[in-house]
């Protein structure tokens, strides 16, 4: 069943910035990018490595080790070597606070 957990204020993450958290037991990276905020698994499907350590620009998330990268908002690979998609959770803002669905 999925749970909706409370992160931290929105202005704790500034716009074009990402951030490692870890929810029940798995890392995320959320991403702000203007007003809204995204929240994928902070693991690269190639060889694994932290998203979290790469890159953030105009609506993707690339890894630092080989270079691929993510559409934010629904996990798609968009440059190899990685050829499956991240997982994404839903994010959502309620009192100031962000909060993911996992
Ligand atoms: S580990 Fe991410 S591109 Fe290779």
């Amino acid at each position: 069943m999925a749970s909706l957990i409370k992160l931290f204020p929105v202005e704790h993450l500034a716009d074009g910035k990402m951030r490692r958290v870890t929810v029940q037991g798995q890392n995320l990276v959320i991403v702000r990018q203007g007003d809204e905020f995204f929240a994928l698994a902070d693991r690269c499907t190639h060889e694994n490595y932290a998203l979290s350590d790469g890159f953030v620009e105009s609506g993707k998330i690339g890894c630092p080790m080989h270079g691929a990268t993510f559409e934010l908002r629904s996990g798609a690979v968009l440059t190899p070597p990685a050829y499956e998609d991240v997982a994404v959770y839903p994010v959502r803002i309620v009192n100031g606070l962000v909060e993911v669905e996992i």
